[in-house]
C-alpha cells in the first residue's frame, strides 16, 4: 500500500518530535535526514511491490524518534501501530549495553523484524555515508566504513537495488579512509 496522507502525519509527527535538533554538520533541520532515508526506502519499495511500502516510509521517517528524540515506545505505538513501533524499536540502540555491542544487538533485532525494516537501516546508511566531518580521524572513518559492511553483510537481503547504492557508497567512502 502507498498511503501519502500516513507520510506526512509521520512526518509531522517527527518534525514535532525532533524539534530544533540539526543535522549533525549541517545547518539543515534534522526532518532533511528522515526525509532522505524515506526517499531512498520509497525508491527500494517502488522497485521491489511485494515491499510494504506503508511501514518501510513510516519507519524511514520515524527511525530516529526513539533513540534520538525522546519519544515512548508506547506513544509511538499508539499513534502509528504495533508493527512500526517493533521496527523503530529494532533500529534504536540499546544504551544500557556497552558501546561496542550496540550495534551487533540492533543488527540482531532488525533481522527479527520483516524485511521493510531492515531497508530502513540500508537507507539510513547510504544517506549517512557523506563525506566526514573534518575532525573525524582516519581510524574513526575505517571503523565507520567497516560498520557500514557489516551492515551491508547481515541486511543485503532486504532490497537487492539499495544493497547495491550501499556498496556503491561503501566503495566511494573509501576515498576518505586512506592517507
Ligand atoms: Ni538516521
Amino acid at each position: 500500500m502507498w498511503s501519502p496522507d500516513q507520510y506526512k502525519a509521520a512526518l509531522d509527527f517527527a518534525a514535532r518530535a525532533h524539534g530544533d535538533q540539526r543535522v549533525p554538520g549541517t545547518g539543515y533541520p534534522y526532518v532533511v535526514h528522515l526525509a532522505k532515508v524515506a526517499l531512498e526506502a520509497m525508491t527500494a519499495c517502488a522497485a521491489d511491490p511485494s515491499l510494504d511500502a506503508d511501514l518501510a516510509v513510516c519507519c524511514a521517517l520515524l527511525h530516529d524518534c526513539l533513540e534520538d528524540a525522546g519519544v515512548s515506545r508506547a506513544e509511538l505505538e499508539a499513534r502509528f501501530g504495533r508493527a512500526l513501533a517493533a521496527g523503530v524499536a529494532a533500529l534504536s540502540k540499546d544504551d544500557s549495553l556497552p558501546k561496542q555491542r550496540r550495534m551487533e544487538d540492533s543488527l540482531e533485532r532488525i533481522r527479527q523484524q520483516p524485511r521493510e525494516v531492515w531497508l530502513v537501516k540500508l537507507a539510513d546508511r547510504v544517506t549517512n555515508l557523506e563525506p566526514p566531518p573534518p575532525q573525524w580521524t582516519l581510524e574513526k572513518r575505517r571503523a565507520y566504513r567497516d560498520e557500514a559492511r557489516t551492515i551491508l553483510e547481515r541486511l543485503r537481503g532486504a532490497s537487492e537495488p539499495l544493497a547495491l547504492r550501499l556498496e556503491q557508497k561503501i566503495e566511494a567512502y573509501g576515498a576518505f579512509c586512506t592517507n
